[in-house]
């Protein structure tokens, strides 16, 4: 069978996905360390991304086209964008878009030059999926446990929409409400989600992005980020791919 493919954003997410996973072997390739095995009983491929457009794009185009997998899936945090998108909260892409193409005038705005394309759409059958190991992770009650508490943390949500990449840490007030005036209906902004994206229909490989929220883009997104991620790491989207794997 076919592998499917786990991206992960960051070394704590990493951590902690192979921790569950039996690993047959590790193969290195474009500095990458390609984690072949199982999880949970699914073949499996899991590789930490690094940061930006280009290193997603790598990535994905090496675990669809030297790995084989049928399925891109990644997960990391991101900034909140959208009102009511919270540090805690989920975001699950329905669609994604690279908020630093601009070609303009000879493309309109945000479309990939030549493909008629601004939004790549996320794979209906595995969002569904995602959505409800996502719910049950969720809804147990203080799943992030007394650091994330801390933090403020308290009733996480689901969110499912736009997610805009580029990049770019998006790090002041200013950079967000620009973002949120060009693109309204944007839920979350990273740096990774859109170039995987573009790799995956590309190949014609179906694939979702998880996200969740570390910091809400603002003046205070730096402390937030840094914060949120050593307490919280990599706990959701391990717990999150761990129900969507077993269930
Ligand atoms: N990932 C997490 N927070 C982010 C932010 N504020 N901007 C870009 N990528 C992020």
């Amino acid at each position: 069978a076919r592998p499917i493919g786990l991206i992960g954003a960051m070394q704590q997410e990493l951590a902690a996905l192979l921790a569950r996973c039996e690993t047959d072997r590790v193969v290195r390739l474009a500095g990458r360390d390609f984690h072949v095995g199982r999880l949970h009983g699914h073949p499996v491929v899991l590789v930490l991304c690094g940061i930006g457009k280009v290193a997603a794009a790598t990535t994905a185009t090496l675990l669809g086209t030297h790995f084989g997998a049928d399925r891109l899936v990644f997960t990391g945090v991101a900034g909140g964008l959208g009102p009511g998108v919270r540090v805690g909260d989920v975001v699950l892409a329905e669609s994604l878009l690279q908020h630093d193409m601009d070609a303009s005038p000879l493309f309109p705005r945000h479309e990939i030059p030549l493909t008629g394309c601004s939004r790549f759409d996320t794979d209906g059958a595995l969002n569904l999926s995602l959505a409800g190991a996502i719910r049950r992770v969720l809804d147990r009650p203080g799943h992030l446990g007394p650091d994330a508490a801390a933090l403020g943390v308290t009733q996480p949500t689901l969110h499912r929409g736009l997610v805009i990449s580029g990049d770019r840490f998006i790090g002041n007030a200013q950079a967000s409400a620009d973002l949120q005036r060009e693109l309204p209906d944007a839920l979350a902004v990273e740096m990774e989600g859109a170039a995987l994206a573009q790799v995956a229909h590309d190949l014609s490989l179906p694939f979702a992005v998880l996200r969740t929220v570390s910091d809400r883009a603002d003046d205070a997104a730096h402390v937030d980020f840094l914060r949120f991620i050593d307490v919280v790491a990599a706990q959701v989207s391990a717990d999150v791919i761990g129900h969507w794997l077993r269930d």
